[in-house]
């Protein structure tokens, strides 16, 4: 009660850019896990609590402002980026799924590695999300559609050449409860989902990689990935923020005899 008032006599006298305390005394009141900013966000007024610390954080966030430099649409960005550097399965030529596309940073960064835009060979990306998605030069973009529906599924299997995907990629997520072990069940359906969908397109050897949050499902999800792909690995690239529980699962080498047979 005491910090809502002080909040917002701060944010009164804020927005009329009236500084009363130094800007690191100030941010604290605004709300508890407000962290202290170089530089100060405007318009906050009437923004809730999560508001504000959305807004404080993404301007502290070197990531952010790396991206749009990059001319990326999210600092997702970076993690797709860390992640290929790392393990190199974007290549120029090859067919690309990505679920859960939107914005779009991840179907950037693999348009500009598969050459699906321009250069020889020419790869292809289909990325779909629940959202609407302005256009990417060199996507398809199936936007307002439920990747989870066999409708959905079936239309991004008549884009892809015969039906087939090198990659499979899933940063899909659902909105957030707060509520840790539900959020979790549910990322982790969403992602059965994709990973369902990865063994019926995928071409042998193919690769998978998706977006988990942390919590008790996880272990085994690894293990039932781990039985269809010869590799697979968790990875928490740095871009992630340390203070959320995402990881992804990495996974190469799809075993398509096997899974066939
Ligand atoms: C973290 S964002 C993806 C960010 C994206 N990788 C990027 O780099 O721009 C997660 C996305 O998953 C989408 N999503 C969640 N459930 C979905 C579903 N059932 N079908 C399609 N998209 C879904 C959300 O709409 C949201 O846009």
């Amino acid at each position: 009660m005491i910090r809502t008032s002080i909040a917002s006599i701060f944010l009164k006298r804020f927005e009329k850019n009236q500084s009363v305390l130094s800007s690191s005394q100030t941010l604290r009141h605004l709300h508890k896990s407000v962290p202290c900013l170089k530089k100060a966000p405007k318009n906050l007024k009437g923004k809730s609590a999560s508001s504000q610390r959305w807004m404080v954080r993404q301007l502290s966030d070197p990531y952010v402002q790396k991206a749009a430099v990059d001319n990326f649409r999210c600092r997702s960005a970076y993690k797709l980026i860390e992640m290929d550097d790392k393990f190199r399965f974007l290549k120029p030529g090859l067919a690309v799924v990505d679920c859960g596309a939107c914005p779009g940073s991840w179907t950037q960064v693999a348009v500009n590695r598969v050459n699906a835009a321009e250069g020889f060979p020419r790869g292809m990306v289909v990325g779909v999300d629940l959202q609407h998605m302005s256009p990417i030069p060199g996507a398809k973009l199936l936007s307002n559609c439920d990747f989870t529906l066999e409708e959905t599924q079936e239309h991004i299997r008549k884009h892809l050449p015969n039906g087939k995907a090198d990659v499979v990629l899933s940063d899909m997520a659902p909105n957030a409860t707060g509520l840790a072990s539900l959020d979790h069940d549910q990322i982790v359906s969403l992602q059965l989902s994709a990973f369902k969908f990865s063994k019926v397109v995928l071409r042998e050897d193919g690769v998978f990689v998706c977006k988990l949050w942390d919590g008790s499902h996880c272990k085994k999800f690894q293990s039932v990935v781990g039985d269809v792909f010869k590799f697979v690995k968790v990875v928490k690239p740095q871009s992630s923020r340390s203070n959320s529980a995402e990881l992804f699962v990495f996974a190469r080498g799809y075993k398509k005899i096997r899974q066939d047979s």
